[in-house]
């Protein structure tokens, strides 16, 4: 989607421009006990929005990030299908509304990313993972904390060259994470460089929507395996050695099992 392109919405003419007075709007009503003011979009991802949020109580700066779930609405649905579990929605008329795409169903499946987020970063920040701090969620988005400095946004791992003890200690820390989030009962399901953050030497996981609970019947170890072996392309880039198969087994071993 270009910046401020004109999106294909009932006829065209909305633009990204307009979207974004929206989404501020929704954001500054539905997170006014924490923020007064939304200063500027951080990222368009694949399916969300992330807004940098200034805090409502404090003299000082006070950041928040706002992620925002609305690509549904302005893009086909089908390859939602892939990630909403319809087979957990316990109400067979709202799992075939969200399998056909209704609008019902589309407001239901939208909100099922935002609760799964919400839930996942809530369990896992309490067990000491390096997930944002949840602060607070609506219909359509999560307010966590801001990872970055004075309103700079960290940069994604993906970005940041390191040299081979860098890396080695980061990769160290990420397993610990990943172990702490098995315990948890939790694989992050899209685990890569792009959704950790590098912030004063420390990674810091984001992007949970899409993570998958060891209870769930769909091939975890599979996922998790992938999520160890992205990691690993990055790592291996940067000059480490590894071997991502005796490491994620040695994780789930002890970890998961
Ligand atoms: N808590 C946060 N603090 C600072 N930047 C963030 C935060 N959460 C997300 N971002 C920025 O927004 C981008 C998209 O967020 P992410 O959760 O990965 O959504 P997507 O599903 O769109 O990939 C991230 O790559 C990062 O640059
Ligand atoms: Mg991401």
């Amino acid at each position: 989607m270009a910046d401020d392109g004109t999106i294909d919405l009932m006829g065209g003419g909305f633009t990204r421009g307009m979207l974004a007075e929206l989404e501020r709007k929704m954001l500054m009503q539905v997170f006014s006990r924490h923020i007064d003011a939304v200063e500027a979009r951080i990222n368009d991802g694949k399916e969300a929005t992330v807004y940098l949020c200034r805090g409502a109580r404090s003299d000082g700066a006070e950041w928040y990030a706002a992620k925002v779930y609305r690509a549904r609405r302005f893009r086909g649905f089908a390859n939602n299908a892939e990630y909403t579990d319809v087979g957990r929605i316990r109400d067979r008329r709202m799992a075939k509304a969200i399998r056909k795409g209704t609008r019902t169903g589309r407001r239901t499946s939208q909100r099922l990313w935002v609760d799964r987020e919400w839930a996942a970063m809530q369990a896992l920040f309490e067990a000491g993972v390096s997930v944002p701090e949840p602060l607070d969620h609506g219909p359509d988005a999560v307010l966590m904390e801001f990872i970055g400095t004075d309103g700079e946004p960290a940069p994604m791992l993906a970005h940041v060259r390191l040299d081979a003890g860098e890396a080695r200690a980061i990769y160290e820390a990420l397993k610990q994470d990943v172990a702490a989030m098995l315990e948890c009962g939790f694989v992050h399901g899209d685990l890569s460089a792009y959704n950790v953050l590098y912030q004063a030497g420390r990674p810091r996981m984001i992007d949970l929507p899409q993570a998958v609970s060891l209870d769930d019947a769909l091939d975890v170890w599979t996922l998790f395996h992938r999520d160890m072996e992205n990691l690993g392309g990055f790592f291996r880039r940067q000059g480490l050695e590894l071997d991502i198969m005796a490491d994620a087994v040695t994780l789930w071993s002890r970890h998961a099992l």
